[in-house]
C-alpha cells in the first residue's frame, strides 16, 4: 500500500503493548497553544470572523474545546473582556507554569495592540483574514482599558493559578469533560474550537452537548483540519483505509480522527438546530497528491466530491 504510514501503524500496535510507549510523546504535546502568539492569532482571527457574521460585542461566557498545550486561547479571550471561561478536553496537556507564561506574553501583546500574526509567521493556520491589522474596531481604546486594568489582570492571573474564580473573571478546566455538570444549559455566549472537532469521538454527542450549553442566539466557530495529520502519505490517505487497518493505526490513543468529512458537520450542526452563517473551506491538492475517489475504503465510498477535496474548513453557526 503506497499510502499507508508505516510509522503511525507501529505507534497504534505499539500503544497495545504494555509499555505504553505513547505515554512519553503522544501525550505530551498538542497542537500550537503552547506559543502565545498563535493563541493570539488564533483568538483574534476566530473574534474578527465572527464579528464579520453577525457577533455585535464581546461575549461574557465562553467555553473551549480541546485547548491542549495552555489554555493560552482563552486568556486572549479574557483580556479581551470576556469574563467567565470554560476549557473541555481529554488529555491534560496544559501546565500553571505555561499558563502564566503565556499570560504575561499575552499581556504585552494586547497592551502594544500588536497585529494578528499573519500567514508569513503561520503558513498553516486558519481561518485566514482579509486584514491582519489589530481590530481596533472591536477592541477600542476605550475597552482594552477597562479589559487591561491592572486590578481586572490580578483577577485573571490568580484564575489561571487556581482555576477558579476571582473577581468578575473565572475559569473551570475539565478534563475529560463527558458528564460534566459543571455549565448549565443556556448559559454560554460562544463556544470556539481549534483543529480539534476532527479528533472527537463522539460528534453528535458531543454538537448536542454543545447546543444545551449555548445561549438562544449564541455563537460557535469552529476550524476544522480534515487533512490525515501523518496517518497516512497522502494528505486524505487516512479516507483509503478500511476499518480494521484503522483500528489498528489508532490503538489505544486517547484520540485520533474521526475522518467525518465536512458535510457530515454541517449535518450534524442542521440537526441539531444550528444555522450556519459562514462556511468558508479550502481544498487540498487532489491531483498530485491526494488519493482519488478508486482508493478510498468501502466506509467512505460514496463520499460526496466536495468532501474529499476539502482539507480544512471553518464554520460559523448560530443557535436558533
Ligand atoms: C491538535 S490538538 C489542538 C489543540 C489546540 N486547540 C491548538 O490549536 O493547538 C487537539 C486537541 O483536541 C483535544 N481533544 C480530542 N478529543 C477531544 C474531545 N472529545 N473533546 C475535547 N477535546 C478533545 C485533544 O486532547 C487536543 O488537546
Amino acid at each position: 500500500m503506497k499510502n499507508l504510514s508505516v510509522k503511525q501503524l507501529v505507534t497504534g500496535l505499539s500503544s497495545f503493548t504494555p509499555v505504553f510507549g505513547l505515554k512519553s510523546r503522544y501525550l505530551k504535546r498538542s497542537g500550537g497553544t503552547g506559543s502565545a502568539r498563535y493563541c493570539y492569532a488564533v483568538w483574534l482571527r476566530h473574534l474578527v470572523v465572527l464579528f464579520e457574521n453577525g457577533m455585535t460585542k464581546i461575549p461574557d461566557t465562553i467555553a473551549e474545546l480541546g485547548p491542549g498545550d495552555s489554555i493560552g486561547i482563552g486568556i486572549a479571550a479574557l483580556l479581551s473582556g470576556c469574563n467567565h471561561y470554560n476549557a473541555f478536553d481529554v488529555v491534560e496537556y496544559t501546565s500553571r507554569e505555561n499558563n502564566l507564561r503565556i499570560f504575561k506574553v499575552l499581556v504585552d501583546l494586547f497592551e502594544k495592540q500588536t497585529s494578528i500574526p499573519d500567514d508569513v509567521q503561520f503558513p498553516k493556520m486558519k481561518p485566514r483574514l482579509k486584514s491582519y491589522a489589530f481590530p481596533k474596531h472591536i477592541l477600542t481604546r476605550e475597552a482594552l482599558q477597562r479589559s487591561l486594568a491592572p486590578e481586572r489582570l490580578n483577577c485573571i492571573k490568580d484564575s489561571i493559578l487556581e482555576y477558579g474564580s476571582h473577581g468578575p473573571v473565572s475559569i473551570k478546566y475539565r478534563v475529560p469533560w463527558f458528564n460534566c455538570h459543571n455549565i448549565r444549559d443556556d448559559s454560554v455566549d460562544l463556544i470556539y474550537s481549534q483543529a480539534v472537532l476532527e479528533h472527537v469521538d463522539n460528534l453528535q454527542a458531543t454538537y448536542e452537548a454543545m447546543y444545551q450549553w449555548l445561549n438562544k442566539d449564541g455563537f460557535m466557530s469552529h476550524q476544522i483540519d480534515f487533512k490525515c495529520h501523518g496517518t497516512a502519505r497522502k494528505w486524505n490517505g487516512h479516507w483509503a483505509y478500511n476499518d480494521l487497518l484503522w483500528k489498528l493505526i489508532r490503538g489505544k490513543r486517547p484520540y485520533l480522527l474521526n475522518r467525518q468529512p465536512f458535510s457530515r458537520h454541517l449535518a450534524l450542526l442542521a440537526n441539531v438546530g444550528f444555522k450556519v452563517v459562514s462556511s468558508t473551506r479550502v481544498l487540498g491538492d487532489s491531483r498530485n497528491s491526494g488519493i482519488r475517489r478508486k482508493d478510498l475504503s468501502r466506509r467512505f465510498m460514496n463520499m460526496f466530491d466536495e468532501d474529499l477535496l476539502t482539507s480544512s474548513a471553518h464554520i460559523v453557526s448560530v443557535k436558533r
